[in-house]
């Protein structure tokens, strides 16, 4: 196979996307207030908003819709997901979702408690909201090298710091945890992979205080490769083994299938606990639709029955994680600054380092997402100010993330190395000209700030000595 670096896959069916002009793409900035999630996509030239429900489907999981069975209860496609769903997560019980945060509300009604905490390496967005609406508090405890956007190469910073997870349950007591999710890989770091090592050592201290961990799956695959590729042991296993193993330090999973499931819509709730899986149904059919459906059409339990396979294919992920490393690599060329080394779903440039000028309060991430669009039609998000500042609820005062990048998530199966090539192209340029950018004011946010990003208005300060480059 030592010729056979391209894509394991050919291209069957396209989809156009639009060229626009500078003048074009200036227009429609403004006209979105210059937020990323108000923009049409349409007007996109390269999408990388997301990696969440973009995958291109498989000839064999459009075939698979074609069988799907439209039973309200009992669906023959819902027997097929449980078992591609069992043999990869070697967990017996399953409630599909229609998505991944249902399966997170179900998870945080199960174990978040008010006032007890839940700690994570970092929690993603959905979670915490759930879990903050039900009182609980979710600290962040991935270990300090993953949360410093500028640290050198780590296999693993989606790790969790066992010490500070040991120090919160002596001084807190053990009963005053009620949760331990492990998030992999960790997407608001970098889509960085959590070791064997750490979840198990992490489930080892959890179990020793009857604490229940709760693995955040949605990049399950990803995470799998790396450990198959960074840490001693594994070399010689097979991806499932892999998963198998990692999800047998958890009591219960949740999926948002919408990434390494390979399909556009779906999520899923897992566990190995028959009592857990008997409150998990009544909350599904209350939210979701029935336990044999969740709130998907039997044509998406089988689009998911079969993506998920071809998820912990590895010919499929060594294409996967080489690309987003490619990308990585072309940006690493021009000096743009990056979290390194890359990690599962995209590259996330480091906005502090970009533009030094531009301070924490001025949104240099997010004007970075706008600089980016602005000269290539490519479309990143802001994981940083905008998304994760808060104000403080007694004196008002600002308060910043310490993680602030701009993420480029990279689809699955969607986008050709020429396109990671425009990508680093028109990046490499602005970084050429990062001295002309200035900063960006927040005119607008909803009533709530931890979902300000998705509604919120800016405006520019002017540019200085503006100069055009046309794609
Ligand atoms: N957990 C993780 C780690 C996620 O990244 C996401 C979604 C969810 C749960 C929620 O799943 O969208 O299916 O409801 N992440 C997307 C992203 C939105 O862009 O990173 P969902």
């Amino acid at each position: 196979m030592r010729f056979m670096t391209a894509e394991p896959f050919r291209i069957k069916m396209v989809e156009r996307v639009k060229k626009t002009t500078k003048a074009e793409r200036q227009q429609w900035l403004k006209e979105a207030r210059y937020n990323a999630f108000q923009m049409k996509a349409e007007n996109v030239y390269i999408d990388c908003i997301t990696d969440s429900g973009t995958s291109a489907m498989s000839s064999e999981q459009w075939s698979a819709l074609m069988l799907g069975d439209e039973s309200y209860a009992g669906s023959k496609s819902f027997y097929k997901l449980e078992e591609s769903v069992q043999d990869i997560f070697g967990m017996q019980f399953v409630q599909p979702t229609h998505q991944g945060r249902a399966a997170d509300y179900i998870m945080a009604r199960i174990y978040a408690k008010p006032g007890k905490y839940a700690i994570g390496n970092m929690h993603f967005d959905t979670f915490r909201g759930n879990a903050e609406v039900i009182g609980a508090l979710a600290v962040d405890y991935v270990d300090d090298i993953g949360k410093d956007t500028a640290s050198p190469p780590h296999p693993f910073k989606g790790n969790i710091d066992l010490k500070k997870m040991e120090k919160l349950i002596s001084e807190k007591g053990a009963e005053n945890i009620s949760v331990v999710i492990i998030t992999v890989t960790c997407n608001n770091n970098g889509g960085q992979p959590v070791s064997m090592q750490n979840i198990r050592e992490v489930s080892a201290l959890a179990k020793k205080h009857n604490i229940p961990v709760v693995i955040d799956a949605a990049r399950l695959a990803e995470n799998a490769y790396f450990i198959k590729q960074r840490e001693e042991g594994y070399e010689n296993k097979t991806i499932k083994e892999i998963t198998r193993e990692m999800f047998s330090y958890c009591e219960t999973a949740t999926m948002s299938s919408k990434k390494d499931g390979l399909v556009n819509i779906g999520g899923l709730f897992v566990t190995r606990n028959d009592e857990v899986l008997k409150v998990a149904q009544q909350l599904a059919i209350v939210h979701e639709g029935f336990i044999t459906y969740g709130g998907l059409a039997g044509r998406d339990l089988e689009a998911l029955a079969v993506g998920l396979q071809e998820g912990v294919d590895e010919q499929y992920l060594e294409y996967r994680i080489n690309q987003v490393k490619y990308l990585g690599d072309r940006l690493k060329e021009k000096g743009v600054p990056i979290i390194e080394p890359t990690g599962g779903h995209g590259v996330y440039v480091d906005g502090r380092r970009f533009f030094p000028h531009i301070p924490q309060s001025e949104f240099p991430s997010q004007r970075l997402v706008v600089a980016l669009y602005e000269e290539a039609g490519v479309r990143a998000v802001e994981i940083g100010a905008c998304a994760f500042g808060a104000k403080d609820p007694l004196t008002g005062e600002d308060i910043f993330p310490e993680v602030e990048v701009m993420r480029i998530a990279v689809s699955r199966r969607v986008y050709t190395n020429s396109h990671m090539d425009v990508i680093a192209n028109a990046l490499g340029e602005i970084y050429q000209k990062r001295e002309q950018y200035r900063g960006m004011k927040l005119v607008y946010e909803g009533p709530i700030t931890s979902l300000r990003h998705f509604t919120a208005g800016f405006e520019l300060f002017p540019q200085t000595n503006a100069v055009t480059i046309e794609v």
